[in-house]
């Protein structure tokens, strides 16, 4: 993950949306450049492939700065959910908003994502918690990856947490997930991949596994959110049914990191991509993910924002960057990797995104003149971004 392949002083050519060939200036043919519709000068800037971001709640109806408050003044992310705040919080509001306003908001969202450099993204379910209001989650999902140009992946996360009707049932909320919602999710093509918020107080390894199996007959991989304030043993299971990726891992035992290390020492083609989400860590206070020790037993990691009302409130893959090498101590190489090539693996888009390379998509992103790529996280806060391109064509210049 440390090599980072870089091409001082070069050119690239984008046909068609696509790279179509790029090398060191000395091997630049002008009689090519005399057939190019338009020309970019990034003389002492770094042309990147764009930021993917494969982990993000970013439909969701209103922030929740009023929790934000309450953690200042010592309340947890526990005890706010205990007190009816949380993703039942956001649950309600999302329940009363028309799919309309909750699309312009996402919308709203998504663009400013664009400028900040992400060309690719998911987007999960999971502030519905009813068979309605989850549709209503994907179908405007699925309308925004008509209407922006930057891919966009679905998940669906109904099994969030415990909505107050089922509070003595919950094992109706699985059947109503599996046996109603997912055959109409199927049906419609809404949902890329399957995803549970596996942890203490939500939902157990038993039920991780339920959905998994449930997912894969529907040929829908999983993205689990696991080990973000317990280790229960998600991991293992998430291993145990081929899941796409792990995603938080702020608390992590020995066991955790051995299982995963065990799963790529095999070389299975399908052990789960663990994905780290620094920008939650930061914002309410937890570990950050080992991301050191897994990339020293030889597992690669991903990142991702996590962009959500109440664990991170940011979409900001640039800000990921600096506190993926300050906080997780990431050399500035191997967190790019991990918010590129690695993260786009993360959403099976690896084939199309994540590299600069022939035949994938020309999503690029142009930066102002720095002195080096270790300044991009280091002068972190800064907007280091003077353009970016998605399918070739310039979303901010
Ligand atoms: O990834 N942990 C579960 N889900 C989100 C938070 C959801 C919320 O608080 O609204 C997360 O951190
Ligand atoms: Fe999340």
């Amino acid at each position: 993950m440390a090599e980072l392949p870089t091409i001082t002083d070069g050119w690239l050519v984008a046909d068609d949306g696509r790279i179509s060939a790029f090398g060191p200036m000395s091997t630049f043919d002008p009689e090519l450049e005399g057939g190019v519709a338009e020309v970019i000068d990034a003389s002492g800037r770094y042309v990147l492939p764009g930021w993917c971001d494969p982990h993000t709640h970013t439909i969701h109806a209103a922030p929740r700065e009023e929790e934000f408050v309450d953690k200042i003044n010592g309340l947890s992310y526990q005890e706010i959910a205990a007190r009816g705040g949380g993703i039942l919080n956001s649950a309600a509001k999302l329940r009363a908003m028309s799919e309309d306003e909750l699309f312009l908001k996402a919308e709203t969202r998504l663009r400013s994502m664009m400028r900040q450099g992400t060309v690719a993204v998911e987007i999960k379910s999971g502030y519905g918690l009813t068979v309605e209001s989850e549709l209503k989650m994907l179908r405007v999902a699925k309308r925004l990856k008509s209407a922006l140009p930057l891919r966009i992946k679905t998940t669906l996360l109904a099994a969030h947490a415990l909505p107050v009707e089922f509070k003595q049932d919950r094992s109706a909320y699985l059947d109503l997930i599996l046996n109603e919602l997912l055959p109409q999710v199927e049906a419609e093509g809404l949902a890329d991949f399957i995803d549970v918020f596996c942890e203490t107080n939500y939902f157990t390894v038993a039920e991780l596994e339920r959905i998994l199996e449930a997912g894969a007959a529907k040929g829908m991989s999983g993205k689990v959110h696991v080990n973000q304030f317990t280790s229960i043993g998600g991991i293992q299971a998430a291993i145990k049914h081929d899941a796409l990726s792990v995603d938080h891992l702020e608390v992590m035992t020995e066991a955790d990191i051995e299982a995963l290390a065990e799963a790529y020492a095999r070389g299975d083609t399908s052990e789960p991509i663990p994905t780290l989400l620094p920008s939650c860590s930061f914002f309410i206070r937890i570990p950050y993910g080992p991301a050191r020790e897994l990339m020293q037993r030889d597992i690669p990691v991903a990142l991702a924002t996590d962009f959500n009302p109440g664990t991170t409130p940011s979409g900001n893959m640039n800000f990921v960057l600096s506190l993926a090498c300050i906080q997780a101590r990431m050399l500035p190489e191997e967190a790019i990797n991990a918010m590129t090539l690695n993260s786009a693996a993360a959403m099976k888009l690896a084939d199309e995104l994540g590299s600069i390379t022939v035949g994938k998509r020309a999503s690029l992103i142009i930066t102002k003149e720095v002195p080096s790529l270790a300044y991009l996280p280091y002068a972190f806060g800064n907007d280091h971004i003077d353009t970016v391109l998605i399918d070739g064509i310039p979303v901010r210049s």
